[in-house]
């Protein structure tokens, strides 16, 4: 059956390749989005089943801007929001913006993102992608207050709109992802060599995406090599 994919931040990194991974089952519908579209398109052009679209999830309208991306769109199957802003800075450097555009990106946007796409939602999978720094427990690392505590407020959203939904066919889970080379990270560790490429990381979540909401809902995943 015909799936109808939206993923967000697709210009490179993990975005792009999971892009590149549902674009070869012809029979997906692929939106992708982002704010740098001549990469995207670019990056997509080989696909006449993948559609890009502009959207700046650091706007303070994403989610008439996202009513007006999914306008052509008569349904969602899958929402990713993959995109994500880091800022790596000693805590008592992180200025106002680093904070603001920090919550904006990675948390505020993706709510306005997910409020525009529910009315296209009926049985729908959204995933949201956090990362291990930001689940409870996990090793945390200096620089990253502004981005680990922006992804930890992705989970607990994950949760409770979850509960919020728990009686419609609308499943949200949240994968917390380990190292996977990509220009984030690069900005995160320099220097650090992942042990997991962007285009492995994308099967995990392209698969799971596909599948996941059958067994889970509200779940908060780690999807880490590393212990703890
Ligand atoms: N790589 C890792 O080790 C790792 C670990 C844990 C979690 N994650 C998470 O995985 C996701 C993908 O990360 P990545 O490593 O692939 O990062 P990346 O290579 O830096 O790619 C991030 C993507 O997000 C887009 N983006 C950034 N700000 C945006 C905005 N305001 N509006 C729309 N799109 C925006 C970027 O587009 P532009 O080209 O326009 O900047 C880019 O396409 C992120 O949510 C990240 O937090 C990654």
């Amino acid at each position: 059956m015909t799936k109808k994919i939206v993923v967000v931040g697709t210009s490179r990194g993990i975005g792009k390749a999971l892009v590149d991974l549902f674009a070869q089952n012809e029979h997906h519908e692929i939106l992708a989005l982002g704010r740098n579209l001549g990469k995207m398109k670019s990056n997509f052009e080989q696909y006449s089943n993948v559609t890009c679209k502009d959207l700046d999830l650091s706007r303070s309208d994403v989610r008439e801007a996202c009513e007006e991306v999914f306008q052509d769109l008569n349904r969602i199957d899958i929402l990713v929001n993959n995109a994500g802003f880091l800022v790596n800075k000693p805590f008592d450097q992180l200025t106002h913006h680093d904070l603001t555009e920090s919550y904006q990106v990675n948390v505020i946007g993706v709510m306005e993102t997910v409020q525009a796409a529910l009315p296209k939602m009926t049985e729908s999978h959204i995933v949201n992608i956090s990362t291990i720094g930001g689940f409870q427990g996990s090793v945390k690392f200096p620089g990253l207050t502004a981005y680990s505590t922006s992804k930890a407020a992705l989970c607990s959203y994950t949760e409770l709109f979850a509960e919020e939904f728990k009686e419609t066919y609308i499943k949200m889970n949240c994968l917390c992802l380990g190292a996977a080379q990509t220009e984030m990270l690069e900005a995160a560790f320099p220097g650090y060599q992942a042990p997991v490429s962007a285009e492995k990381m994308a099967e995990y979540i392209a698969d799971f995406a596909l599948k996941g909401h059958q067994w889970m809902n509200g779940k908060i995943i780690p999807v880490s090599l590393s212990t703890p």
